[in-house]
């Protein structure tokens, strides 16, 4: 049990994937499965915070005394926490959200008359930015999911998303990242960092909570 450092704090974190609709019956996706955002998630409200948590499709099971909003798609999830974000003192965005969508999604099943397919895309709302760059915005945490350059990516994200943190992961490693249970994280903020060592992500969420209480109470 962490102290109860986030009592009385509203706390919004986005989960999960999303799913960007190609026709009926097919969409494209990633491998996030939730774990890092639930186990955040749980960590935030065990530090008495009061959690919403905007989920993309997972097998999963909702924290105790977290109130979860299921979502599918970008857009789906943009709407549902641009409407909960108002009295939302800390967001933090740990969902993998597609940066694309397909420009048509087909109402019926495309058949596969072709040899070739070929979809067009077009971009998604980003969800972070949006909520960093409101007028009364919360204190927001972002993610970088990235394959190399960890550290600079993470960076060039913090500044240009206009963030107060970032939480980087490797994902080019396996045992760590998407669908693992395990991650290790390095936390970025305006000149200061700190690494948080692989561990079990539950555990590591307990860190990384630990270090936004801090920085949120000293913002
Ligand atoms: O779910 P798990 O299997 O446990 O895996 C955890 C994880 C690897 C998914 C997680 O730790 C993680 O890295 N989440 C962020 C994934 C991601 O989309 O990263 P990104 O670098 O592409 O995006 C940067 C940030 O912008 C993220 O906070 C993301 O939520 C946000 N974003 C991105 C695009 C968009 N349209 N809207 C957003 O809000």
């Amino acid at each position: 049990k962490i102290e109860d450092g986030l009592a009385g704090v509203n706390v919004l974190i986005t989960a999960g994937p999303t799913r960007e609709a190609i026709d009926p019956v097919r969409f494209l996706s990633n491998h996030s499965s939730g774990k890092m955002g639930y186990a955040i998630a749980k960590a935030a409200s065990q530090a008495g915070a009061n959690v919403t948590l905007v989920s993309g499709p997972v097998s999963l099971q909702t924290p105790t005394d977290v109130n979860r909003v299921d979502v599918s798609s970008a857009s789906d999830m943009h709407k549902a926490v641009m409407s909960h974000v108002s009295d939302c003192d800390i967001f933090i965005g740990c969902a993998a959200v597609a940066d694309y969508r397909p420009v048509n999604v087909g109402e019926q099943k495309i058949k596969k008359d072709n040899n070739e397919l070929t979809l067009t895309f077009t971009k998604n709302p980003d969800i972070l930015a949006d909520v960093a760059k409101l007028d009364h915005a919360p204190f927001t945490v972002g993610f970088a999911a990235e394959t190399q350059n960890v550290r600079d990516y993470a960076l060039k994200k913090l500044k240009a998303k206009r963030l107060n943190m970032i939480a980087a992961n490797d994902v080019s490693n396996k045992d760590i990242g998407f669908d693992s249970d395990k991650n290790a994280l390095s936390v970025f903020w305006n000149n200061g960092e700190e690494h948080l060592a692989i561990a079990d992500k539950e555990q590591l969420a307990f860190s990384l909570i630990e270090l936004i209480t801090k920085k949120y109470k000293s913002n």
